[in-house]
């Protein structure tokens, strides 16, 4: 069976029990720093439903380079990867606006990744591939210049001075994006931490493959057309926190 029979990327999901394979954590022998909780509370019968037979059928395969064609079908062009999607309510409702845009959604977090799984049945998504566990891993298997776009909407902060080199953006994951994002690609990146906000353009402005091109404050202070916060963007609002909506242009 080919892989597109078993994943067919524009029918609805059909219900077959496979075993599912816990995923994250490293991929082909590499390690993959991650700092993040992976599980929460026991997930409920319906969500352990969808881990065990929606998920085999919308996983992302990593066994070896990532087979985009296969993975959404010929007639997704544009493939958009968002990072840490927690819950999955931005990256659901992003697939839902661009039926033929394929998103690949990338989550450590087994709760969230249950979450999202409810929310992609429940919308009927046929153009969502996931992977639960680190978006490095996912990132090093994308051929070149494949995506479109990338979001990556309030990366945990690591606020304390000593836990920041565990942040997402470092010059390493920048590079790594440049290479898997198109020219005129764009990197949006969210934050509530002023002092996220200011590492990543620093190292953003030293990056010879991205730029910034705000032109006044309003490129920061407002979202991106079409926006749906996201549960920790609410959070953060509730808290008194300000957003800072940054786009970056791989160049
Ligand atoms: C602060 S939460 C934000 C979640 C969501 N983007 C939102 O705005 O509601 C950060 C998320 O990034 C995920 N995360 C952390 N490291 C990651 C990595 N290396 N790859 C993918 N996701 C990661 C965490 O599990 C967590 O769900």
């Amino acid at each position: 069976m080919t892989r597109e029979m078993e994943n067919p990327p524009n029918a609805p999901f059909p219900g077959r029990k496979r075993r599912v394979r816990a995923s994250g954590g490293s991929e082909k022998g590499k390690a993959i720093p991650f700092y993040g909780r992976r599980k929460g509370k026991k997930l409920r019968s319906f969500q352990s439903n969808l881990m065990e037979e929606l998920l085999p059928l919308v996983r992302l395969d990593l066994s070896g380079p990532l087979d985009l064609k296969a993975a959404f079908g010929a007639s997704h062009r544009d493939i958009w990867l968002e990072i840490g999607f927690g819950g999955g309510e931005h990256l659901i409702q992003e697939a839902v606006r661009f039926p033929q845009t394929g998103f690949i959604g990338c989550e450590p977090f087994v709760n969230g990744l249950a979450k999202a799984l409810a929310g992609m049945a429940g919308a009927d998504l046929c153009n969502v591939r996931v992977h639960g566990g680190e978006a490095q891993a996912v990132i090093a298997a994308l051929p070149p210049e494949s995506l479109s776009g990338v979001y990556l909407l309030y990366p945990d902060p690591w606020p304390k001075r000593r836990h920041r080199k565990r942040r997402f953006v470092s010059d390493e994951t920048l590079n790594a994006l440049a290479r898997v994002m198109r020219k005129g690609a764009e990197l949006r990146f969210a934050t509530d931490i002023d002092d996220y906000a200011g590492w990543t353009l620093a190292r953003i402005l030293r990056n010879p493959h991205f730029e910034w091109r705000a032109q006044g404050a309003d490129d920061w202070r407002k979202p991106w057309d079409g926006w749906s916060s996201t549960r920790y963007e609410e959070k953060a609002r509730r808290e008194g926190r300000v957003s800072a909506y940054m786009t970056f242009v791989k160049v």
